[in-house]
């Protein structure tokens, strides 16, 4: 079993943080990140409450404890995304006007089922965990990181891959009695979260990238690499495809992927205890 531990970020927020942080490539992986970023502090808040929702009904000792540790996570996630955001929001790069409306999205997800909030939760988990395991393992896509951003995105991603199975175990755990019922509202959920997620992510990354168009978009040689990246961002979603299908099989659980190598790897090299 792998071990869940909380830990404070070593990453500092800087005012001058550049905004094409990712040296090197085309400001695409930059406009890509944030995105992804600015979704963490409202969505981390709502996994926190959807497992939170059922937690009384889980009598088992140990995944109580996974539960306390994975809250612990996702907290210090969100709260080192929230001052990542804030350094980079500016009146030409709207950061906020996206967390209000992720915030709006929350709130009514939080309207609907208990069932249907942690399948939603244990849907995003699943793309968290293989977004993590492609950026560990792919260290080409992030190689222009500086020391504080790996320690924002690289820290998230070894604990992403320490905590992947605890919402779906909480939801085996609670819902899993009615094995049809459970199934079909996990794969239902992980359609809807799928959607949401590609399009949110393209849409905000987009957005980000026009809105900086001056400085992202000014010459043939940024367009050229902003497709080259673009080629990697494809092969990316095309190499992952099997992994996420997975999710739809009935006897799917997150540690059939073992990252137990990956996650000693780049805990030593981050210096994570
Ligand atoms: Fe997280
Ligand atoms: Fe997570």
């Amino acid at each position: 079993m792998t071990s869940i531990t909380v830990r404070r970020s070593q990453f500092t927020a800087q005012n001058s943080q550049a905004r094409h942080y990712v040296t090197g490539r085309s400001p695409l992986m930059a406009h890509l990140l944030t995105a992804l970023s600015v979704t963490f502090p409202a969505g981390e808040q709502f996994f926190v409450h959807s497992v939170r929702n059922v937690r009384a009904q889980v009598s088992d000792d140990t995944l109580q404890k996974q539960i306390s540790a994975f809250i612990g996570q996702e907290a210090m996630h969100s709260q080192a995304h929230a001052q990542f955001n804030a350094v980079l929001d500016a009146p030409d790069y709207l950061l906020n006007q996206f967390n209000v409306q992720m915030s709006e999205g929350m709130t009514v997800l939080k309207t609907r089922s208990l069932r249907r909030q942690l399948a939603a939760t244990v849907a995003y988990e699943h793309f968290t965990a293989l977004i993590a395991a492609y950026l560990l393992k792919h260290p080409q896509l992030w190689q222009g990181l500086d020391n504080n951003l790996q320690h924002l995105w690289l820290w998230h991603a070894v604990e992403e891959l320490e905590h992947k199975s605890v919402a779906f175990d909480v939801y085996q755990h609670v819902f899993g009695v009615d094995k049809q019922g459970s199934l079909a509202q996990r794969r239902r959920s992980m359609r809807t979260v799928s959607m949401g997620f590609v399009l949110g992510l393209s849409t905000m990354t987009s957005q980000l990238l026009w809105q900086d168009r001056q400085q992202s978009l000014k010459s043939v040689k940024q367009w050229l690499l902003l497709l080259q990246d673009g080629a990697a961002l494809a092969l990316m979603v095309a190499r992952l495809l099997p992994e996420y299908l997975a999710f739809y099989k009935p006897n799917f659980h997150p540690n059939q992927r073992n990252h137990q190598a990956l996650l000693a790897e780049w805990k030593g090299k981050l210096g994570l205890v």
